[in-house]
């Protein structure tokens, strides 16, 4: 290869100028930028052939040597950065993640919806019953003070009657004493002071909800449960109307084939008081292990409201009397369903809780 001469520079520039367009890549640029400026390359050859110049024309050839090779190198500095940008594109699309591929994968999967538990379908069955006999619906605070769970509904400190109930008790440090209630029955209390205060009496409700006992769970028992207090106070009601209440009540939920029976038992709040039984669903009155072959199963309480209850909360005795009565909302459920153990109800095992979807 003959030397190179300065009149062959702006051909020099313009193949080193295509050169480095056509360069594909950062190595590419590299090993291109080596050969054009290297030791033996044309511009290095003619940089070092200054030397034989005259220094006039030296100074003159020098510069626009030095301005050639500028446009060189700044053609370099923008390949780099166009290939730089191009690479980081190509990095950005290979990192895409296709968010409708992963929708899409979803959706080819059975999608499985939530549905209300056993003990909430229950509650609404059974107080779809209660409207349908014309009562209303009330709700209560869980946590109570000694006197709405035990004071005003006849239970007072020290009376044996509390062993009835295990309670568990909540220390936050208020002057009462506070508990987690042990039945809806205090709602009763709530009521009748609302009534009262409101003058709004005649009260024909139920009050369904969460109530707690410091009871081991068994197969009949848990130890966070739900109940349906009901309280009718009116003029001139009597047992006759609560037998016809809880009688109706238990062939508009369990069918007409079960009937329901009254014993008589003791509760502090009621006067006189009973147990009430229904045909056992499960051997429908033949008798069978879960009704001790018996034929019946308990399912709550009931009976005329106290006149120390109507003290308590005010009520004018010589006007008004009434009937209450609460049982068990998970009771009602594993009749009605044939649940052998209630803590299947409380240990969240889909396939016993889809049984009810
Ligand atoms: N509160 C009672 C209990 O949990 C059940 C009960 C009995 C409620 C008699 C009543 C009633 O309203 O009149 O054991």
């Amino acid at each position: 290869m003959s030397k190179p001469t300065l009149d062959q520079l702006e051909e020099l520039v313009a193949q080193a100028l295509s050169r480095i367009e056509a360069c594909a890549n950062g190595d590419e640029l590299t090993a291109c930028e080596a050969e054009v400026h290297g030791k033996r390359s044309a511009f290095t050859q003619l940089q070092r052939s200054l030397g034989e110049l005259e220094p006039e024309a030296r100074r003159e050839a020098g510069s626009t040597l030095q301005s050639a090779r500028r446009r060189v190198l700044d053609a370099y500095a923008r390949r780099e950065g166009v290939l730089a940008e191009g690479e980081r594109q190509a990095q950005y699309e290979a990192d895409r993640l296709d968010l409708g591929d992963v929708v899409a994968a979803h959706v080819r999967l059975p999608l499985r919806a939530g549905h209300p538990g056993i003990i909430a379908t229950t509650q609404a069955t059974l107080e779809d019953v209660f409207v349908g006999m014309g009562f209303t619906i009330a709700d209560g605070p869980q946590i109570e003070t000694d006197w709405y769970n035990f004071e005003a509904l006849n239970i007072p400190p020290a009376h044996p009657a509390r062993g009835m109930w295990d309670t568990f008790y909540v220390e936050l440090g208020e002057p009462e004493t506070v508990l987690l209630r042990t039945h809806t029955s205090p709602t009763q209390i709530h009521l009748m002071e609302e009534a009262v205060a409101n003058d709004t009496l005649p009260i024909h409700a139920v009050m369904p909800g969460r109530c707690f006992r410091r009871d081991t769970p068994d197969a009949r028992h848990l130890a966070a449960f739900h109940q349906i207090e009901g309280l009718v106070v009116d003029e001139g009601i009597t047992f006759a109307d609560l037998a016809g209440v809880i009688e109706k009540f238990t062939k508009e939920y369990f069918g007409p084939e079960i009937t329901s029976r009254l014993r008589p038992a003791y509760f502090p709040f009621t006067e006189p008081s009973a147990e009430f039984e229904i045909t056992c669903t499960l051997c429908r009155g033949a008798g069978c292990r879960t009704c001790s072959q018996t034929g019946w199963i308990e399912l709550g309480g009931c009976g005329m409201v106290d006149p120390a209850v109507f003290a308590a909360v005010g009520i004018d005795t010589s006007r008004y009397s009434g009937f209450a009565f609460g049982f068990g909302i998970d009771r009602c459920a594993q009749m009605r369903h044939g649940i052998a153990d209630m803590r299947a109800i409380a240990d969240n095992d889909v396939r016993f809780l889809e049984q009810f979807s």
